[in-house]
Formats: structure tokens, C-alpha cells, sequence
């Protein structure tokens, strides 16, 4: 099982190095903002930051994203008040019920990525019909990282390795990880212009090209992942080598010049 899981990420990890990003990544931040600058409970800015992620699944279809991971609930944000907490997990247990068919109908496949020991028993049940329903769909794989956090992520991966007595390898651990159905994201975008990463991704992210934005994440529209995009199709993925030729400048051309002397 490894060894299919590692093929299938070498397949996945050719993504494209310009243009539109295979994998998006989002820290979908800002809601609370959101809300409390217009007076509005914290609440009324996730159901808003609902709302944008639609507009961007959508978006990421239209663009030919093959992958999008959100970061919805990390395992830290249990340590908001309660009332924020459970008017999340209601956030998310009607999302199932209202959004899912739509996705369906669009091709999405889903996955929620997370520790699902701690939900309720009717969360639980709608992640895996959810996940069931969709997942003959191929146009968009959608991972919702839900009670997520990047060190449970390789806690669980690590336990995981110890319990079947396998070898700790860069290949193993990264077989045995929550993502390990997806390439890594080749983009990782913030919003609401915190400029850290809160625990999302810490083993995935180590190439992403990251992208912070100012925008809350219930503004974040088109026009913003375009930039994103376009920031993006500027970078050269370098990967701890020297620059390639293609991209050559006057400080190139200058050390061609020391080589020719
Ligand atoms: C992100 O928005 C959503 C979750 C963490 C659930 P926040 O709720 O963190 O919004 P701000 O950062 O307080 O504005
Ligand atoms: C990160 O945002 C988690 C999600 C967006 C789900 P937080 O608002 O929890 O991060 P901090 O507290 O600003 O680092
Ligand atoms: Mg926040």
C-alpha cells in the first residue's frame, strides 16, 4: 500500500512550474474580522467565509486548479469560546447537507483531513457520506482540513509508521500523512495579512510558493486569486538549485562573461 501511495505521489508531484498552480493551498483567515468590523457576531463573518469558499471552489473549476486544500478548523481553534466552536461545527454539519450535492454535481471529490475522533457522532457520519458520495468525481479534489493541525498530521503519520513496524524514510513518512493522495501545493495562499502559517501544512508547504493577502477571507474574490495566480507564474521554483539558464539576467550574463575570459 506505501509503495502504490508513493507512486501515485511521484505521478501527482509533476505539477506544472508556470501558469495555473495543480495545487492551491488556503488559510482561509478573516472572518471574525470581517464580522466584527461591520458590528456582526464572529459567527455571521464564517457563515460569509462559507459563502467565498463556493466562489472559489467555483473559480479554481473554472481555472483548471486540480486541487484545492482549505484550512477550515484547526486543532488549536478549540481554544475559542464555546459558542464560536459549536456555531462552527453547525457551520459545517449544514454545509454537508446544503453544498455537497451542488459540488457533486460539479465533479468535485472531496476529503476532510483531520482528527475526527473528537466530533460528534453526526459530523463524523456526514464527513464519510459526504467523502462516499463524491468520490467518482475527477474535476476538482477538494481537502478540507477540519480539526487540522500539521503536527497531529505527523504524529498520526509517524504512529501510524511505528505501529506497522515500516522504516522512517522521507517516502514512508510522506506516504503515511493525511495528504498523502495529493501532490504537495504548489501555492499557499493567506488572507487577512497574517503573515505565519498556524500550524497548516508544515511537512507539504516546504516548496510552496507562498502568497499572503491583505483581503479577509470573506472578501477574497476572483480578482484576488488571479493576483495570486499571476504572482505565482512570476516565481521560479528553484528547489535548492541555481537558476536555470532560461532565466538568465545581467548578473548572469556577466558571470558567462567571467567564464569566457
Ligand atoms: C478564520 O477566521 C476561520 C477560522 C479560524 C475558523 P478567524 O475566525 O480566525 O478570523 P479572524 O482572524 O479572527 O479575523
Ligand atoms: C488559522 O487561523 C486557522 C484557520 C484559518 C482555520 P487562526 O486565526 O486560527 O490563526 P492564528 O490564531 O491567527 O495564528
Ligand atoms: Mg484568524
Amino acid at each position: 500500500m506505501f509503495l502504490l501511495q508513493m507512486r501515485m505521489k511521484a505521478i501527482l508531484n509533476r505539477a506544472p512550474s508556470l501558469g495555473v498552480p495543480t495545487h492551491i493551498a488556503i488559510v482561509m483567515d478573516g472572518n471574525g474580522r470581517w464580522a466584527t468590523r461591520r458590528l456582526l457576531p464572529r459567527l455571521a463573518g464564517h457563515r460569509q467565509g462559507m459563502e467565498s469558499l463556493r466562489r472559489c471552489i467555483r473559480a479554481c473549476l473554472e481555472r483548471g486548479v486540480a486541487v484545492l486544500t482549505v484550512f477550515a478548523f484547526s486543532s488549536e481553534n478549540w481554544n475559542r469560546p464555546a459558542e464560536e466552536v459549536s456555531g462552527l461545527m453547525e457551520l459545517l454539519a449544514g454545509a454537508l447537507a446544503k453544498e455537497v450535492p451542488q459540488m457533486h454535481a460539479d465533479g468535485v471529490r472531496l476529503h476532510f483531513v483531520g482528527e475526527r475522533a473528537n466530533l460528534s457522532e453526526k459530523v463524523r457520519t456526514g464527513l464519510t457520506t459526504a467523502e462516499q458520495a463524491t468520490a467518482g468525481n475527477d474535476r476538482l479534489i477538494l481537502n478540507v482540513c477540519f480539526n487540522y493541525g500539521g503536527r497531529w498530521d505527523l504524529v498520526q503519520a509517524a504512529a501510524k509508521l511505528a505501529a506497522a513496524k515500516v522504516e522512517v524514510t522521507e517516502a514512508t513518512l510522506a506516504s503515511a500523512l493525511a495528504l498523502a493522495h495529493v501532490a504537495d501545493p504548489d501555492l499557499l495562499i493567506r488572507t487577512g495579512g497574517e503573515l505565519r502559517l498556524s500550524n497548516f501544512l508544515l511537512w507539504q508547504a516546504a516548496y510552496a510558493e507562498l502568497y499572503f493577502s491583505e483581503m479577509l477571507w470573506p472578501d477574497f474574490d476572483e480578482a484576488e486569486l488571479d493576483r495570486a495566480i499571476a504572482a505565482y507564474a512570476k516565481r521560479e521554483r528553484r528547489y535548492g538549485r541555481v537558476p536555470s539558464p532560461a532565466s538568465s539576467s545581467a548578473s548572469t550574463s556577466s558571470s558567462r562573461q567571467s567564464q569566457a575570459a
